[in-house]
């Protein structure tokens, strides 16, 4: 990316979870922090996960950025399967540098290889800034999106 030391690469299971985590918890300052081992039993799982890619944006040994992407197999649409798209996020002193940008292209690079037809993504009503980021990347806003959050723990 232009100017930055920044790189994109997939997420592997030697990544520290803990480090990864630190980037997510911008998404919901206030997020609880999930206790080491629930923490590390989820990201083996997210591993396990066929389909699924965790991008992490990387400024030397920092991670200033990350996009999880899961593919899914699908029977419509020629049975081509769909991307989804989840938990976008820069840390802050690294916004509006093209970092998100350069997470989706890659994010939109995999969708292509594995035959995608589409890249679908959910976003609160009340992320405007986040709204003129997928603007800016070619996401229309052409579905009315549903979510029933489940608050019962396990
Ligand atoms: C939304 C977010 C991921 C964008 O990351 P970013 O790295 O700053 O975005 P980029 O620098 O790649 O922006 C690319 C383009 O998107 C648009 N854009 C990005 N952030 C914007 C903002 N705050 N206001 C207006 N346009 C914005 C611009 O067109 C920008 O190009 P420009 O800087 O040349 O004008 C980041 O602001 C963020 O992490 N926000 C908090 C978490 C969040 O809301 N995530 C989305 C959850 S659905």
């Amino acid at each position: 990316m232009s100017g930055d030391d920044v790189v994109v690469r997939a997420a592997v299971p030697q990544d520290d979870p803990e480090r990864v985590f630190d980037v997510l918890w911008q998404l919901a300052p206030g997020d609880s922090r999930p206790d080491a081992d629930r923490l590390a039993c989820a990201w083996r799982d997210l591993h396990a996960q066929a389909g699924r890619r965790l991008l992490l944006a990387v400024a030397g040994d920092t991670f200033v950025g990350t996009l999880d992407t899961l593919v899914a197999p699908n029977l419509t649409h020629g049975a081509r399967p769909y991307m989804v798209v989840e938990n976008v996020v820069v840390a802050p002193t690294w916004r509006r540098r093209g970092v998100a940008r350069v997470l989706m292209l890659a994010a939109l690079e995999y969708a292509t290889a594995a035959g995608c037809y589409k890249v679908q993504l959910v976003s609160n009503a009340a992320r405007t800034e986040a709204h003129r980021f997928y603007a800016s990347i070619g996401f229309a806003q052409s579905a009315v999106g549903y979510r029933r959050y489940l608050t019962t723990a396990p």
